[in-house]
């Protein structure tokens, strides 16, 4: 059993392991964070090749929504700790290896559940803890829908209830586009399921995400919640683009973030990192989802903060002191595919590279897609708004071609 004072060695009998599924470029940081303090990372991912397993001490492709491979990989690991980096998984399986005490699920195995579908962390939001967030229905059939979207009204937001990064979701903005959104929304699901939710749309001022971190305070020794500087974004396609800390808000604004993050985060409890994604008027503030796992806009932090939310993460999962240091205003940009095919080349990283204060990361995905996250650049300046711009300028700088085959 793990012990913050009691770390093994990776390869050895007493190693301190890690079960990562989903081995994302999010979670290829995590990886690489926790190899760092001397974790053995055993990634697993549905296709190989993916980021984070060609960087772990051991990597598995199986079906993460399968009970029995979750169950089969644990019993067979005996890791201390499973961190889900995706939401498409068996939390079923998840929530059983928790409560048979085989392994401790980050941040919770009822967490991973709830945040899997969007009924059950508004639920949560909204009917249990009473934070603002905007008029919803849920609707499975046809009928349904068209009441829905008669109750909250013309604009609203559809979105399947389990689906991420924009798949699926849609606005309505007149009665015309009622049809289209719900065929949509049936094509974009990620599990074969006719659920979805419509959301009132929020004419918000701006978005932010606030990266919180519960960890094992070290004057007590009790569990305890620190924050990041607010992360502004801005989101295309239902898919963020770019991302800059710290978000300009006022005081008043952000007390009232911290106040619905903190509620959140303790709600759904465990250690780890949460990105609290909210909705900001004026000095109101909505919310709107959290990701129990390091969040796509908080790439930003590899910068901007002295430890980036991976090592905040491997900290946090390990029970370590939490540090959510400012050192610089910082922004990120993301490369995208832009291409189809396999293997492709990346050209301009002299150029990329040469744009002051920027580092990029290529996550080596082996296909690319044109909508498909490839990479990220990132800068730091003496405010965002120059960081945002030396961030895109060294995004677009690499440029992605598949050769011809
Ligand atoms: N009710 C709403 N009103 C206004 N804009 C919204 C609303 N819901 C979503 N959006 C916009 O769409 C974006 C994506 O929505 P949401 O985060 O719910 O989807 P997602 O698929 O889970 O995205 P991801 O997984 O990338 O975070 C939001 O960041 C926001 O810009
Ligand atoms: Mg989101």
């Amino acid at each position: 059993m793990y012990t913050p004072d009691a770390i093994g060695t990776p390869g050895a009998a007493n190693a301190t392991k890690v079960l990562l599924l989903g081995s994302g470029e999010l979670g290829r940081e995590v990886t690489v964070a926790l190899q760092r303090l001397g974790v053995e990372v055993h990634a697993v991912d549905r296709y190989a090749g993916a980021p984070a397993q060609r960087v772990a001490d051991f990597h598995y492709t199986v079906d993460m929504t399968d009970p029995q491979m979750i169950r089969g990989l644990v019993e067979e690991i005996r890791p201390d700790f499973v961190v889900p980096e995706i939401e498409a998984l068996a939390t079923g399986a998840l929530q059983e290896l928790e409560d048979e005490q085989l392994t401790t699920v980050i941040p919770t195995a009822r967490a991973t559940r709830l945040t899997m579908n969007r009924e059950g962390i508004r639920t949560l939001a909204d009917r249990e803890l009473g934070l603002p967030n905007s008029r919803h229905v849920f609707a499975s059939s046809f009928e349904e829908f068209r009441d829905g979207v008669r109750q909250i009204g013309i604009p609203c937001v559809v979105k399947p209830v389990m689906s991420s990064s924009g798949k699926g979701q849609s606005y309505i903005r007149s009665a015309e586009d009622i049809a289209p959104a719900w065929e949509y929304a049936m094509s974009g699901g990620r599990v074969h399921s006719e659920r979805v939710i419509i959301e009132q749309f929020v004419p918000f001022d701006y978005e932010i995400t606030l990266l919180t971190v519960r960890s094992v305070d070290p004057a007590t020794g009790e569990d305890a919640t620190w924050f990041c500087e607010p992360i502004g974004h801005r989101q295309e396609h239902g898919d963020y683009v770019e991302s800059w800390q710290p978000a300009q808000m006022s005081t008043e604004a952000l007390e009232a973030a911290r106040s619905v993050a903190a509620r959140i985060t303790g709600a759904l409890g465990g250690r780890g990192v949460f990105g609290v994604e909210l909705f900001v008027k004026g000095n109101d503030v909505y919310f709107s989802e959290v990701s129990p796992r390091p969040h796509d806009t908080g790439m930003v932090t590899m910068g901007s903060q002295r430890f980036s939310e991976f090592d905040l993460h491997a900290r946090a999962i390990l029970g370590l002191p939490i540090d959510t240091t400012l050192i610089s205003p910082g922004a990120s940009a993301v490369i995208y595919g832009d291409v189809e095919g396999r293997a492709p080349s990346y050209a301009g990283l002299a150029q990329a590279l040469a744009v002051p204060e920027s580092d990029v990361r290529i996550f080596g995905k082996p296909e690319s897609h044109v909508r498909r996250r490839m990479g990220v650049a990132f800068a730091t300046a003496e405010d965002t708004d120059t960081a945002r711009r030396n961030a895109r300028q060294a995004a677009d700088a690499v440029t992605l071609s598949v050769s011809g085959e």
